[in-house]
């Protein structure tokens, strides 16, 4: 079975962005792949972080993939920072990995802009990951389109060191992206990228009353000024999550609706709460359990981290060999 490999920043509690656009096919996936599931929290200490607030954060998303269906039966899903590997991996890449490309990386150069003076672990954002995806020798990594350069970058990073160490048969496969079957999902503002760090988000945990709040002046049609303005769906954000969230003929009729200016855009909005409450429902109980059982979640995650260790453990014997380390104690 090929393996899979993926990440996800603990941003805290998970989304209906992140739920469409990345995790509800991860659940799926997980039944036709040996999977790997992280919660990449090294990765967050790269921009400016709450010390004090990350283990929170971790636990929250651990405890939303879990509760949105990963199961560790299944699926591996662990904590990066519980297995070291992942930095030792990513040292070793720093021999290979090509400064110029680091600098032309777009995220580099988004997030770098925001700094004075620019912290290098935004710079080496990028191996890490390589890192992340090639120490479990991944042949699949499902990402959105953002991440697709970083990809790129893991699998030119595979192929230099597997001609630098590992000329006679490469060691490391290069890893191909699978590209989320969902378009990226906009934020209530119906502008930008739902994002945590943009305030635009809908929780996965959040009660019907308080999606309803935020769904209540969320952007649609801004040609539909008031009610007998006809709108068009296509064009309006809180359509597309309907495409998600509503059945085929629910859609139909809002579209039908709106066009015609039947129906004002606060029915529309009534409709899709209910659908996002059949998805939601299931999944906020089963958190709701999870949090109260705090020691089941550390126990789950120590599993997970341990067969992945066991994984992780063995490719660096194999590349400390090839890279010319002497053997010693491990
Ligand atoms: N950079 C990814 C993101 O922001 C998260 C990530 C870290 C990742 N390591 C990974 C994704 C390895 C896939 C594979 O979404």
């Amino acid at each position: 079975m090929p393996r899979i490999f993926s990440g996800i920043q603990p941003t805290g509690q998970l989304h209906i962005g992140n739920w469409l656009g990345a995790v509800r096919n991860w659940v799926e996936l997980q039944h036709k792949y040996e999977a790997i599931y992280c919660v990449v929290d090294l990765h967050a200490i790269t921009e400016r972080y709450d010390a004090s607030a990350l283990p929170r954060r971790t636990r929250e998303m651990a405890i939303g993939l879990l509760a949105s269906g990963i199961d560790p039966a299944k699926a591996i899903l662990f904590v990066q920072s519980h297995v070291p590997e992942h930095t030792t991996l990513q040292w070793f890449f720093t021999a290979i990995a090509p400064l110029g490309e680091l600098e032309r990386m777009t995220q580099f150069k988004d997030k770098s802009g925001k700094h004075e003076s620019i912290p290098a672990g935004i710079l080496m954002y990028p191996v890490l990951q390589a890192a992340d995806i090639l120490l479990y020798l991944a042949d699949l990594v499902p990402v959105g389109e953002d991440q697709v350069q970083h990809l790129e970058f893991s699998r030119e990073l595979a192929r230099r060191w597997n001609t630098e160490f590992s000329r006679a048969s490469p060691y490391f496969p290069e890893p191909k992206a699978l590209l989320t079957p969902a378009r990226r999902i906009l934020g209530l503002d119906g502008q930008a990228k739902m994002s945590k760090s943009l305030g635009n988000t809908i929780g996965i945990l959040e009660t019907p009353e308080q999606v309803w709040q935020k769904l209540r002046p969320a952007r649609t049609d801004p040609a539909r000024v008031t009610k007998s303005d006809p709108g068009n769906p296509d064009v309006c954000n809180l359509y597309t999550l309907h495409k998600h969230f509503s059945p085929p003929e629910t859609q139909t009729m809002v579209a039908e609706q709106c066009r015609t200016a039947g129906w004002g855009c606060l029915d529309c909005k009534r409709l899709l709460a209910e659908g996002m409450e059949v998805a939601l429902k299931p999944i906020r109980e089963r958190a709701v359990e999870l949090e109260a059982a705090p020691l089941e979640v550390d126990r789950v995650l120590a599993e997970g981290a341990e067969k992945a260790r066991a994984i992780a453990r063995r490719t660096i014997a194999d590349v400390k060999e090839r890279m010319g380390f002497m053997p010693g104690a491990n």
